[in-house]
């Protein structure tokens, strides 16, 4: 991005913050994102992280919202899903292009989205390109991305939608553009090899595919992590005093969602109460989300206080997720 446009766009941000209609950007719709409780993970974050790393980063919610807020100096996104980082590298470094090349998609759709879906699902099985990538995101049901056993992009489109319009994606992609695009890494391995990088200095956030997609009939990720594998990597993280901050399995209602990480890491485990699910309410019932978030022993001991349970009920708590 060109250095003025980024110049407009920091004048148009402050603009925002002092008028107070200021809302944290978000570059695509993604199932399992953290936007709605990335502001109760933040409150764990030590005041002296150098580069906050998310090796299994979607639409990268914590990322985003740590980089509105300052609270890290450095960024490093990773996911398995090469498309998707590839996707990332166009929003982080050319996001006027990708902008201008999504509203022409946007626009050519009409009138048959559901054919032109289809059409542009079958072009992006065979070049990846990142604006086909993006068009797809925004017009699936609730971003939930689903990829046959041979990794083909195979979900339907919610062909109620025409996807988000393209004046309110530029904006988000400008924006999150302005807040990561000239601090921030990318890379496509499998999180043990961007653990590997970490130092003490850093801090890293973990959203892993839950358990039960993984490695099932239900395509929702592109790989995959093992509960075991995923206990190994913590162990040496361990023994490396890592900091980092899990987001593991939840709860609905009575039903909880896989298993717990064990006590043989020794992390503090906290909850966050996400209000209704998504599922819940689809099916008009009252079930409360709890979300499982773990702080490794070096975060706990960096902190320096003690880690404790927001002192908050569930109405209020709600009220800050979806306010
Ligand atoms: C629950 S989603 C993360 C959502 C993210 N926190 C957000 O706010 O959008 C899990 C991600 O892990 C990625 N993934 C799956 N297996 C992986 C692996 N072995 N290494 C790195 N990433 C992986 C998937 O492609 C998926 O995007």
């Amino acid at each position: 991005m060109s250095s003025q446009s980024r110049w407009d766009l920091s004048l148009n941000i402050q603009h925002m913050k002092v008028s107070k209609s200021f809302s944290i950007p978000h570059p695509f719709p993604y199932q399992g994102s953290k936007r709605g409780i990335a502001s109760h993970i933040l409150r764990h974050f030590p005041d002296d992280v150098y580069c906050l790393i998310e090796p299994f980063c979607g639409a990268g919610a914590v990322s985003i919202a740590a980089a509105a807020e300052g609270l890290a100096k450095r960024f490093l996104l990773n996911d398995l899903n090469g498309p998707l980082m590839k996707l990332w590298d166009e929003i982080l470094q050319r996001p006027g292009q990708l902008s201008d090349r999504y509203e022409r998609l946007w626009h050519e759709q009409h009138p048959d989205r559901k054919e032109y879906f289809f059409r542009i699902r079958d072009e992006f099985n065979s070049t990846h390109l990142p604006h086909h990538l993006l068009y797809l995101l925004a017009r699936i049901v609730k971003g939930s991305v689903r990829y046959s056993s041979d990794g083909l992009f195979n979900q339907s489109a919610d062909n109620r939608r025409s996807g988000m319009r393209p004046n309110a994606m530029r904006r988000n992609i400008m924006g999150v553009s302005y807040l990561l695009g000239e601090k921030t890494s990318i890379s496509a391995v499998d999180f043990r090899e961007v653990i590997k990088k970490t130092r003490e200095v850093d801090l890293v956030y973990m959203d892993p595919p839950y358990q039960g997609t993984s490695f099932t009939r239900d395509h929702r990720y592109y790989n995959g992590v093992t509960y075991d594998d995923f206990v190994d990597a913590l162990h040496v993280m361990n023994k490396h005093h890592i900091s980092y901050i899990i987001s593991y399995d939840g709860v609905t209602g009575e039903k909880s969602h896989g298993k717990l990480l064990p006590g043989s890491l020794s992390l503090k485990h906290l909850h966050i109460h996400a209000g209704r699910s998504s599922q819940a309410t689809l099916l008009g019932g009252k079930e409360e989300t709890i979300e499982s978030l773990y702080l490794s022993p070096a975060l706990v001991q960096r902190l320096g206080r003690e880690v404790r349970e927001p002192v908050r009920s569930m109405e209020e708590q709600r009220e800050l997720v979806f306010s």
